[in-house]
């Protein structure tokens, strides 16, 4: 299983450590960026990770920026993603257990990397319970399948009325 890394200039400083710390306990990592304290915009970078995790099921993603919030709006845009912001190891554990959570979200200016690393194990350590948590599961896919498949069938009635050109 390779991880995916990625922050904003907010989530920068942890991520390095993080990324340091992963690749000391030979962790497979791919660093997606940033790779500065420069000012950057957290939506290029999670979209960036969310892609890759969502077309390779042998990836997860570590996404982190100032509270994990803008990372975690952007990440669940990308269709089978489940980007699950975590605080504690509690709601990281259940963040897999429960929601089978394939990016863990990190806020950058509230943790540390003590815990930052006990969240990444915590999550990297659970096991999707399934069961009823998979019927869940189901009904968001279900609900992303309503949007992302009326649109397409939009486009696609408007390529029929155009016709070729
Ligand atoms: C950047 O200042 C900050 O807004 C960003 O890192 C993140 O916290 C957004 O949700």
């Amino acid at each position: 299983m390779k991880i995916i890394l990625g922050s904003d200039h907010a989530g920068y400083e942890l991520k390095e450590k993080v990324r340091k710390q992963l690749l000391a306990e030979e962790k497979a990592v791919e660093d997606y960026g940033t790779t500065t304290e420069e000012s950057c915009d957290y939506p290029e970078i999670g979209l960036k990770v969310a892609e890759k995790v969502a077309a390779d099921s042998e990836t997860v993603g570590i996404l982190i920026c100032g509270t994990g919030i803008g990372m975690s709006i952007t990440a669940n845009k990308v269709p089978g993603i489940r980007a699950a912001v975590a605080y504690n190891t509690y709601v990281a554990q259940y963040a897999r257990e429960h929601n089978d959570a394939n990016i863990l979200v990190l806020p950058g200016r509230v943790v540390g990397k003590e815990m930052a690393m006990a969240m990444i194990g915590a999550w990297l350590g659970a096991r999707f319970a399934g069961e009823r948590h998979q019927r869940r599961l189901d009904m968001i896919t279900d609900i992303e399948k309503k949007y992302t498949q009326s649109k397409a069938a939009s486009r696609d009635a408007g390529t029929a009325v155009r016709g070729p050109r």
